[in-house]
């Protein structure tokens, strides 16, 4: 999952936008881009949406981000969308692998009544909304079986800190954000699941943006949120992994398949040992994937 792109769900012009933007996975929003006495309408629209995008042949992955455990709405939400299950919920405002046990439970009781397998809609969480969150990113590894990733945001935390920015002059996250980032990507790997960089919310800034997805792809993680269909097609061809990339990949794990005792080789001059073999096989295992 390269790209995810969210789109206000009360938004019938942006729900068919979306649908065409060339996203890996849309997330329908009902929160913080909806306001309260749209929520009804959102959820109506999510639902209409969902019923016809998910029959689609090719569609991308269908995710929904419901409003926050605290919120009170979390039940509505799910009482609409679960009607036309989508692949998958982004869960806002998570404190701990607890908040994912919590929402897989409202799950399976609808996935119960709409005779779907137990775990089928997966989960996607929000791990830097809340500063008692960031104490808690070591809960979410075997939290939960329907985790397939955690993703990060600076807005929430920002204000949860009475930040005045989380920016520097020169455009970079200022240290608290970067440690939220960094604490999300160590989380995710611990879980096994997939690392999401935050979204980029300037988005007529694309320089910006472009860095950005090159720093996260350096960093580790698989993919980016986009708030703009604008900002799909960069988001997509950095996190493909490059020709030569894969090529080298391929040659690595031929070069170790040459010599089946070694647990060291040197290749093209540099010293290569088993992390360099995984890496390699991971980034074919993700072709494979894809
Ligand atoms: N999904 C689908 N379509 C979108 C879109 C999105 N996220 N953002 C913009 N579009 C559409 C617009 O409707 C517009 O369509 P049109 O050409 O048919 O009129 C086109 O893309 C160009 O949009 P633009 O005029 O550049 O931006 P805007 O002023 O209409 O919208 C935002 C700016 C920020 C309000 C809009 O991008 C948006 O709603 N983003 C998502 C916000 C969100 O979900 N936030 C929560 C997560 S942080
Ligand atoms: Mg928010």
């Amino acid at each position: 999952m390269r790209s995810l792109l969210f789109i206000p769900a009360d938004s019938e012009k942006k729900l068919a936008k979306g649908l065409a933007s060339g996203a890996d996975s849309l997330i329908l929003d009902l929160e913080d881009s909806i306001a309260p006495e749209s929520k009804q309408k959102a959820r109506d629209l999510a639902l209409a949406f969902l019923a016809s995008a998910l029959r689609k042949h090719l569609r991308p992955r269908l995710y929904v981000r419901v409003n926050g455990l605290n919120s009170g709405l979390t039940e509505a939400d799910l009482n609409a969308v679960m009607q036309a299950p989508p692949d998958g919920i982004l869960l806002p405002k998570t404190v701990n692998g607890a908040s994912l046990q919590h929402l897989g439970a409202l799950l399976a009781v609808r996935e119960a009544e709409q005779d779907l397998a137990d775990g089928s809609t997966k989960i996607m969480a929000i791990v830097t909304e809340t500063p008692a969150a960031i104490f808690n990113m070591g809960t979410y590894a075997g939290a939960s079986h329907r985790l397939e990733g955690l993703t990060w945001g600076a807005e929430d935390l920002a204000a949860a800190l009475g930040a005045e920015t989380n920016r520097d002059t020169d455009g970079s996250y200022t240290f608290p954000f970067l440690l939220a980032r960094s604490l999300t990507l160590f989380a995710a790997a611990a879980a096994g699941v997939l690392a999401i960089d935050a979204v980029h919310g300037n988005f007529r800034d694309l320089a910006r943006l472009r860095l950005e997805c090159e720093e996260a792809k350096r960093d580790g993680f698989t993919g980016k949120m986009a708030i703009h269909p604008a900002q799909i097609e960069i988001i997509n061809e950095i996190f493909s992994p490059s020709e030569e990339s894969i090529a080298k990949a391929r040659a690595i794990v031929a070069a170790f398949a040459a010599e089946p005792h070694a647990g060291v080789i040197s290749f093209e001059g540099e010293m290569l040992d088993v992390p360099h073999l995984t890496k390699a096989r991971r980034l074919l295992a993700s072709l494979r994937e894809s």
